[in-house]
């Protein structure tokens, strides 16, 4: 299965995105022959480059972060060739007519048929007015070769400006053709997810209120906001991670089984998921959710700035470099089973993981059962690193009497050795290529996941009773985090120990 010949048209050239991520994701596909015959990019920025300016520094890009490096400089150039590079102001409405004329050149040239993917890897103000302008050129128009349309990450900024965003989009693209990218979707392990529930005769039948106890899900970072403080300061841990990447995973592990593993499928049971949030209300939210920000540690030693000394962030800053929540499902299959979300920078490692908890049996039947059973069983579904599958559950420790110690099964993906794990952007980009939709986001899932955080985002920016708790970089937290869930009976997994030597 081949895409068509098409150029891959992408606005915001310039930036860290394509130089990182796209340019060389493309290359593995070409590297793989998954390209078409006919190919061309057309990178178009502001920053004053010709093509072999623009080639050099791709050149540099791939070098560094292609998964496949290139073992021949001549395979390296003959796709290096395939690049172009416009100098053009995406403000500009004047300069779409230029950009007609190129497209069109280009067109020819490579006999694409007049088939365009537009990637926006540019600052979310220009969102609206680049496709409003395509469409105005008739670059928009299917009627000669597909025109499709990727859109990076933030969707909006809440409902608000996200129930915009989509009708802007809509008014210009059909939503078939809008491809709404979150790199989450194109990560194995997340895919993994789809069939670690539905191909195992053994997990379905447990995968509900019945037998699970609660659902743990966090995405861990042990980094800081680096270079991206000034973004991060208008964006916050929930609008950054949680609105997007963390609901998904709740959608993924809270689905129906879809009637097919296809688009409309798919994405029609997550969105059901996001409609079935229970809302949390503005006056409840401390009760929900807790936000935090990193303050300066020690970490082995080293000692490690807070968020507020960070570049580009505000020294009375108040946003949140961490937040964990309670939320509820109100449907058939999970009424009343807690999910607990939390997620953070500068915390004591990199991982994401779902543990879900199995309930207890119904009565301990071994002198030290209670204890084990408080643990429960726990399948962990591993996202990054080390990604694999861990299931715990109590056996007999050798010897007199009946002992129960908890012990683990272990899956890890690279047992699967040989294996190659694309990377997102690879997977996605060629989805799209492909036409296929199924691992993007559709526009009223992400209307449903702004629907949810909304009232949370605007009880923090309202209400400054509700606290922003300060925690040691290098600690999984503030310790409010654990009372959330503590008052459950029940803790976090801790994937590792607090690293700071003042942590909590
Ligand atoms: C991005 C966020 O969407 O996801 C970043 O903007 C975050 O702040 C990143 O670091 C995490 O992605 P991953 O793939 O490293 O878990």
């Amino acid at each position: 299965n081949q895409p068509k010949n098409h150029i891959l048209v992408i606005f915001g050239a310039s930036g860290d995105l394509t130089y990182r991520k796209l340019v060389p994701a493309v290359f593995d596909l070409f590297d793989q022959g998954l390209l078409p015959e006919k190919f061309a990019i057309l990178g178009l920025g502001r920053t004053d480059l010709g093509d072999t300016a623009f080639r050099d520094k791709m050149k540099e890009g791939i070098k560094q972060f292609a998964l496949n490096k290139p073992d021949s400089e001549e395979k390296l150039n003959s796709y290096l060739e395939k690049l172009h590079y416009f100098s053009f102001d995406t403000k500009d409405p004047d300069e779409y007519c230029l950009l007609k004329g190129k497209l069109r050149e280009l067109d020819e040239a490579y006999e694409t048929e007049g088939n365009f993917i537009y990637y926006l890897a540019t600052p979310p103000s220009m969102y609206e007015i680049i496709p409003a302008q395509l469409d105005e050129q008739g670059l928009s128009d299917e009627s000669t070769g597909f025109k499709r349309l990727i859109v990076e990450k933030p969707f909006g900024y809440d409902l608000k400006t996200a129930q915009k965003l989509n009708k802007s989009l809509l008014t210009n693209f059909k939503e078939e053709q809008i491809y709404r990218i979150d790199h989450y979707l194109g990560k194995e392990t997340v895919q993994n997810l789809l069939v670690t529930r539905f191909s195992n005769g053994i997990f379905e039948p447990l995968w509900n209120r019945n037998y699970i106890h609660h659902v743990e899900i966090t995405g861990a970072e042990n980094i800081g906001v680096g270079n991206r403080g000034g973004y991060y300061e208008g964006s916050g841990a929930m609008r950054d991670m949680i609105q997007n990447h963390l609901l998904l995973l709740v959608g993924l592990v809270a689905m129906e089984p879809p009637a097919l593993i296809d688009s409309t499928n798919i994405r029609n049971e997550i969105a059901k998921v996001f409609h079935s949030l229970r809302p949390i209300q503005e006056k409840e939210v401390a009760q929900y959710a807790i936000r935090g920000q990193y303050i300066a540690s020690n970490i082995k030693g080293k000692q490690v700035k807070g968020y507020r000394e960070e570049e580009g962030v505000a020294t009375d800053s108040r946003t949140e470099t961490f937040a964990a929540i309670k939320l509820f499902i109100d449907n058939w299959r999970w009424a009343d089973v807690p999910f607990y979300i939390r997620s953070g920078k500068m915390l004591p490692t990199r991982v994401t993981e779902i543990v879900i908890h199995f309930k207890a049996t119904p009565h301990h039947l071994f002198a030290d059962d209670e204890s084990i059973c408080k643990n429960y069983n726990q399948l962990v579904i591993r996202i990054q690193p080390d990604e694999g599958v861990l299931m715990k559950f109590g056996m007999k420790v050798p010897g007199a009497g009946f002992k129960v110690q908890n012990v683990n099964m272990d899956f890890h993906y690279s047992d699967l050795s040989e294996t190659y794990l694309p990377s997102a952007y690879e997977r996605l980009l060629l989805d799209c290529m492909l036409g296929d939709s199924t691992l993007y986001h559709r526009g009223d899932a992400v209307e449903a996941a702004w629907k949810f955080v909304d009232p949370i985002l605007n009880a923090w920016k309202n209400d400054n009773s509700i606290p922003v708790h300060g925690y040691p970089a290098g600690t999984w937290g503030p310790d409010v985090s654990d009372d959330l869930i503590e008052q459950d009976d029940i803790t976090w997994r801790y994937p590792c120990k607090n690293l700071a030597n003042d942590g909590n």
